[in-house]
């Protein structure tokens, strides 16, 4: 992962880079930082990019990167495949080589076209003045676009902050339905920067541009040139359906087991299996060596539910067994008067509840209870890996101070309740810092591991929300499946850009197995009622395909446990005002 940042402006006096994003850009790559800047006479223009590199594999690639040309390329990425890449070599090289050859758009579009893997770039050609830019398919890296008051400039970024200019106007992020080319001769000969909009494929990139200024205009390209997704389109058949011979009520992991002998449905898991644990392979192995030879290379995001379960069960299939792996569990702490604020029971009843949640450590929140239960079950399956079931509790104070200090600029230009929720618990808990229990007491953890694997997309694709199942009663499996189509195209606005920005803050890596081109790919020709059967019951018919993974992995209790938002399982929700809903703008952030 690394900070890109490229400011494009008429003069060069305002080509600069304000220090607090500097700074947030340097989290993000703390192994090497280089500015270069370009001023350029005919067409008037200049520009300054900036680079902050998180060394990853082959030998650190100083970046921006530059060819014999002078084109200058700035890759936050990683190839997985597509593009070859021998194991010691740098990737950034590699695409830099590749881009350096290109004669036209559709050379450009044909290379970043086969990448596989999360990227976002920004490549500056030379000779024709322009400056490319984009976002992967789904979006899985952090592009922002933002502009000063005067519109005379405009900063790409990783990442921004909020405290530059007057509320989010001035910043959005770079929708990921193509790649972009910005002209910088016609922008310095009329004032009217054009930005050419070359989509991905079969996307719908009817993209509104909505708070753009007036000397900005972005426009589909003419050409009638797209780059071709590696992923196919969702299987949307509905027809040929095959009933499950599962009484409703039964949702235990025997059930699964008996769903597992029916014809067929061994080899689609096992298919998963297959193709699930490649992508976990690619994305643990090979890391640089570990500064501390005792510590994890690779951390979950760990709440004990299914989709965690399965990622730490197949990475300890491919991470060396000398190495522990780092279960990162986060729980916010429950104020006093919270806990006893009850559904007005009076008496002694109450009495009981009152001493009873005195006893209770203030911390235990359901995804702690969950995740030591899944501690448990993993721990059984692989007794001789160390694992570390890293505890992080988050008072009240500290969450407001990292809010205030770091995490309302990571979440920005996102803004609701929700975005502050979950933005809240995710810095916490991929920064890494808690306990873990030895013998009868604890002792400090500051996790080492800089690959964070993250369970995203597995309930988009799987149907894993309650807004699915009440798609579903209303409008069967049409509906759902429309639901799960519309989702997994929005994925990067809703979630993945604000979650690259919060965990790359800590010098670390987030990688999303389930996002992987052939995840995505070997799910999207399922058809929808191979991966959910939400006409059974909660914590049983949602996810069914990862539930029968998961007993095929040999797990047992996690495998029929409900889906939990992570701002509930934290509690995080609790600790602020419960009655505010989620899609609201959320005031903590933009007062702190
Ligand atoms: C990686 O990139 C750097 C900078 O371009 C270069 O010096 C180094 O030789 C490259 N390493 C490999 C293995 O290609
Ligand atoms: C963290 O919370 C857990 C409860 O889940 C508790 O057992 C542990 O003692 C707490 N540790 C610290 C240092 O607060
Ligand atoms: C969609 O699923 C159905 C049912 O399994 C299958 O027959 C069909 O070939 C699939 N379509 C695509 C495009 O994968």
């Amino acid at each position: 992962m690394c900070g890109i940042c490229c400011v494009v402006s008429l003069s060069s006096s305002q080509c600069t880079l304000h220090n607090h994003v500097y700074e947030r850009l340097r989290h993000r790559g703390p192994d090497h930082s280089q500015d270069i800047t370009r001023e350029v006479s005919d067409p008037e223009y200049a520009c300054l990019f900036s680079a902050h590199v998180l060394h990853m594999r082959g030998s650190p690639t100083p970046q921006p990167l530059q060819d014999d040309d002078g084109n200058l390329l700035l890759w936050n990425g990683e190839v997985f495949g597509g593009l070859t890449v021998q194991l010691e070599e740098n990737d950034t090289k590699v695409i830099l080589d590749h881009l350096s050859m290109c004669k036209s758009p559709s050379d450009v579009l044909s290379i970043l076209g086969q990448v596989k893997g999360p990227w976002a770039i920004i490549y500056y050609q030379k000779e024709e003045h322009c400056i490319w830019f984009g976002r992967d398919f789904f979006g899985r890296r952090s592009l922002l676009l933002s502009w000063g008051s005067d519109q005379s400039s405009f900063t790409l970024t990783s990442v921004s902050s909020r405290s530059l200019g007057v509320g989010s106007s001035n910043c959005l992020e770079v929708p990921a339905v193509g790649v972009y080319r910005m002209d910088l001769k016609s922008w310095s000969k009329t004032n009217n920067l054009k930005v050419e909009v070359y989509p991905w494929g079969y996307l719908d990139s009817d993209f509104s541009w909505e708070g753009l200024p007036g000397s900005i205009s972005f426009v589909k390209t003419d050409s009638g040139l797209v780059l071709s997704p590696r992923v196919p389109p969702m299987n949307m058949s509905i027809t040929g359906v095959e009933p499950k011979s599962c009484q409703s009520g039964q949702t235990s992991t025997d059930n699964l087991k008996e769903l597992l002998k029916r014809p067929g449905q061994q080899e689609t898991v096992r298919c998963l299996i297959d193709v699930l644990g490649e992508a976990i392979r690619r994305r643990v192995e090979h890391l640089p060596d570990r500064s501390n030879p005792n510590g994890a290379q690779v951390a979950v995001l760990f709440s004990g539910g299914i989709d965690s379960m399965i990622l730490a069960v197949l990475a300890d299939r491919y991470v060396p067994l000398d190495q522990p792996i780092d279960l990162l569990n986060v729980a916010f702490k429950l104020q006093e008067s919270k806990m006893n604020q009850g559904s007005g029971k009076k008496g002694r009843k109450k009495e009981h509840d009152d001493v009873a949640a005195k006893l209770r450590p203030r911390f235990d929140v359901p995804d702690r209870i969950t995740g030591r239960d899944g501690l448990q079950e993993l721990a059984s399956l692989s007794p001789s890996r160390k694992w570390n079931f890293v505890e992080i509790n988050v008072t009240q104070e500290e969450l407001r101070d990292k809010r205030a200090e770091n995490i309302c600029h990571l979440v920005h230009p996102l803004d609701t309740v929700l975005d502050d929720s979950i933005g809240c618990a995710m810095w916490f808990a991929a920064r890494g810092t808690g306990f873990v229990s030895e013998g009868a007491g604890e002792r400090q953890h500051r996790s080492t591991a800089k690959v964070v694997l993250t369970g995203i997309g597995a309930d988009e694709q799987l149907a894993g929300y309650s807004r699915h199942r009440v798609r579903f009663k209303s409008s069967g499996l049409q509906g759902l499946v429309e639901e799960l189509a519309m989702e997994l195209g929005r994925i990067s606005s809703r979630n993945l850009g604000r979650d690259d920005r919060i965990i790359a803050d800590h010098g670390k890596e987030a990688r999303f197995p389930y996002l992987d081109e052939d995840v995505v790919s070997f799910l999207n020709t399922l058809p929808v009622w191979e991966k959910a059967d939400l006409s059974l019951p909660r914590g049983f018919g949602e996810k069914l395909l990862l539930r029968l993974t998961a007993v095929e992995l040999g797990l047992g209790p996690s495998a029929v446990l409900p889906k939990r938002a992570m701002q509930f399982g934290s509690r995080i929700a609790k600790l602020e005002n419960s009655r505010e809903k989620a899609s609201e703008k959320c005031t903590r952030l933009s007062s702190s």
